[in-house]
């Protein structure tokens, strides 16, 4: 393959955001802060991207509002319904969106967010790096050994400010080249992000999506019976085969 980079390095990596060198480098401990704030930040934005966007992708859930709306109607023969209940299914899942996603953060931040050093630094197989622009971590990206041939892209997020310059594009590069030095066949990652950007930018770096889950039960969810109808979502499962790779020593720009 002709690329060679050092296991757990300090400080290889670097990109370019207007002209300034984006370095990525393994996690340390005072990057904690900054490491949590640009996860939770990031998981904050996945509310609003599952209660609205996501509404367009789950023809079943418009059906059974629908349903639900036509049934009030019949029963009630109120027109005002026709208006009320959409505006209420609307804020419902607002609700239930902020309800999973505050929970899967309560529970990221009591675990691995928490002990970042002892879940991704201590394991040969693991590893979380940042993100540096001009002395200030602005993004974050992990790997995770699943099996002696598989690893997987966690964590992955860039703070709001510094988008669209590359630094995710690096950040995963890293991932890629992790996996070629410790001797991975394949990166995997599942996402439940509406928005293009985290699909556009896997496949950038080669991944293919290779499954759906619909209805994913999201870590930290209760799967209540109002919380199965008004938070649905899709996970798309990616998988990249690190020989056909070729992403691992191309610039980005
Ligand atoms: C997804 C995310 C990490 C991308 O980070 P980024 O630093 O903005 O990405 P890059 O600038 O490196 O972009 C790399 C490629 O991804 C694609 N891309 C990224 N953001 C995009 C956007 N908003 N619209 C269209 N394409 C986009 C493009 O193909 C881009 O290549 P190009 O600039 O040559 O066109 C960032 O938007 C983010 O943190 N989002 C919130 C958290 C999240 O969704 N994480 C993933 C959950 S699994």
């Amino acid at each position: 393959m002709g690329y060679k980079a050092p296991k757990k390095d300090g400080n290889k990596g670097g990109k370019y955001e207007n002209g300034q060198i984006v370095l990525v480098r393994e996690f340390q401990p005072a990057d904690k802060p900054a490491v949590q704030r640009i996860f939770s930040e990031g998981l904050m934005e996945m509310i609003p991207d599952t209660a609205f966007r996501g509404l367009k992708h789950h023809p079943e859930s418009l059906l059974l509002y629908a349903t639900m709306t036509v049934i009030c109607f019949a029963i009630t023969m109120c027109w005002w319904v026709i208006g009320l209940l959409p505006a209420a299914v609307v804020c419902l899942r607002y609700f239930y969106s902020r309800r999973v996603i505050h929970g899967y953060l309560r529970q990221a931040m009591s675990r691995d967010m928490e002990d970042i050093e002892g879940c991704y630094m201590k394991s040969p197989g693991s590893c979380l790096w940042v993100a540096v622009l001009q002395g200030k971590v602005v993004g974050v990206v992990a790997a995770v050994g699943r099996s002696a041939s598989t690893v997987e892209l966690q964590r992955m997020c860039v703070d709001q400010r510094h988008r669209r310059s590359g630094v995710g594009f690096a950040l995963g590069q890293k991932v890629l080249e992790f996996a070629v030095v410790n001797r991975y066949s394949s990166v995997v990652l599942g996402t439940t992000a509406y928005t293009p950007a985290a699909h556009l930018l896997y496949q950038r770096l080669g991944f293919h999506c290779v499954g759906v889950t619909n209805g994913y039960v999201t870590p930290g969810a209760r799967q209540s019976l109002l919380e199965r109808i008004f938070y649905r979502v899709r996970h798309h499962h990616y998988s990249l085969n690190v020989k056909d790779s070729k992403k691992l020593s191309n610039g980005h720009h």
